[in-house]
């Protein structure tokens, strides 16, 4: 029987930056971002949005009928949740009318809790192939205005529905994985920003990536030659490329040719919105199937997940028949294409207004978020979520 993914939603906010404007704010040249670290654009994230609103964004688009009936697993990744107890998956299930007869409940290991969440659900299809499972990766990325990762900044959500028979990838192969006592990025419990040994943290991710791969290709006696593309966990383009760059060599010049010409389309969508931390490898999953004409049924995909303090894990999918939607292609599409760009004085003001880490009743200014799901107040220290289906 396969196990795979079935359906994958993604949501970001409407509003962006162009990292060139960013650059030139900072000082920088334009081609640093461009080139150097490869994004083009990056989201921002109003305080109308926060993980749950987003993942309900994401989730609210793909969920049939049937995925109501048959979700009893809600896996929520993130490592910017909202409650240091009550995970997001509950507030999800709820907002999304999903069964109280499930398991609900939030994993974090930084931008890893997502390929988590995916390999307990492929284990739980596995013993029950009859249900499904509801995957999020959820997050904002944030470092601050100023620092050297604000080009590296983001934020978004992927929600991945997780079934026996699925529509766009199966699991191939059995996963090798690497974890490790790592200081190179981490956020403190006082803090909305992240401190990070950027440069430290580069190194840390080639090494991973580069014994998970060796293993997983010893282990499943597969070389370079069995991928059709291979996807990363993007918290910057240019950080994918390093990764391919690590293994090239290990392929014939033709073979290296096809695999930086898939690698292309997988960073499309990535580069335009920038990290998602957890939902990072899966947008760029996204963007491979959505962008690339090359691929067909029965291609092997490797997939590299990574989140720092460090976990590493390396497998793989086969893509199925139907993993072309031309309905996704066109929501995500639209999606990228009708964002507001914002003056980098604007995003500092958003920036500036995300809430902070304390005690406060608010009415949020929700009427300038036209996503259908949105965070309206906070009231005696509760979270008030809202939906324009109900605001109508
Ligand atoms: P930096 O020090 O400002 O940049 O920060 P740099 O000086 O290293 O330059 C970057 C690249 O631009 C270099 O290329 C330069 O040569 C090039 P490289 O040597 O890397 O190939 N460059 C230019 N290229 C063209 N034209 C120019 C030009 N000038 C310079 N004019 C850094 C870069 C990534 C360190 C910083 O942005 C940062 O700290 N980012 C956040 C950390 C991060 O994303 N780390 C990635 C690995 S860790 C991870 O993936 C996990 C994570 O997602 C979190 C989680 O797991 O939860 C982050």
């Amino acid at each position: 029987m396969k196990v795979g993914i079935d359906k994958i939603g993604f949501y970001s906010p409407k509003f962006y930056i162009d990292t060139s404007d960013l650059a030139i704010a900072r000082n920088e040249d334009p081609n640093k971002y461009l080139i150097g670290i490869g994004q083009k654009k990056q989201a921002v994230i109003p305080n109308t949005q926060d993980v749950v609103t987003m993942a309900a964004n994401a989730s609210y688009k793909i969920i049939s009928h049937d995925d109501i009936d048959k979700i009893d697993l809600i896996i929520f990744g993130t490592e910017t949740g909202v409650d240091n107890s009550k995970s997001a998956a509950i507030y999800l299930q709820n907002l999304l009318s999903l069964k109280s007869s499930a398991r609900a409940f939030e994993i974090k290991q930084a931008c890893y809790g997502a390929t988590a969440g995916l390999q307990m659900a492929k284990e739980y299809i596995i013993n029950h192939p009859d249900k499904k499972a509801l995957v999020i990766g959820a997050d904002v990325a944030r470092y601050g205005i100023n620092t050297p990762g604000e080009v590296t900044q983001g934020g978004g959500a992927i929600a991945m529905i997780v079934s026996s028979n699925p529509s766009i990838a199966s699991f191939d192969g059995d996963s090798t994985f690497h974890s490790d006592d790592i200081m190179d990025f981490w956020r403190p419990l006082y803090s909305t920003e992240a401190l990070v040994d950027g440069h430290y943290s580069n190194n840390v991710y080639v090494d991973f990536f580069k014994k998970t791969w060796k293993e997983y290709n010893d282990k499943n006696q597969l070389s370079i030659d069995d991928y059709s593309a291979l996807v990363f966990h993007l918290p910057y383009v240019k950080m994918g490329i390093k990764g391919l760059r690590a293994v090239l060599s290990e392929a014939t010049e033709d073979k290296q040719i096809s695999l930086k010409n898939e690698f292309n389309f997988s960073k499309t969508y990535n580069e335009n919105i920038g990290n998602l931390y957890t939902g990072s490898l899966y947008l760029s999953l996204l963007s491979l199937i959505n962008e690339s004409s090359n691929l067909k049924y029965g291609d092997r995909i490797g997939l590299f997940s990574y989140g720092s303090g460090a976990q590493g894990e390396f497998f793989s999918m086969k893509l199925e028949k139907s993993f072309k939607n031309a309905k996704s292609i066109n929501d995500l599409n639209n999606l990228i294409a009708n964002r507001e760009k914002l003056s980098v004085e604007e995003y500092e003001n958003i920036f500036n207004q995300w809430l902070p880490i304390k005690n406060i009743d608010i009415d949020l200014n929700w009427q300038r978020d036209d996503s259908t799901f949105f965070l309206k107040s906070i009231k005696n220290s509760q979270r008030i979520y809202s939906s324009r289906l109900e605001e109508k």
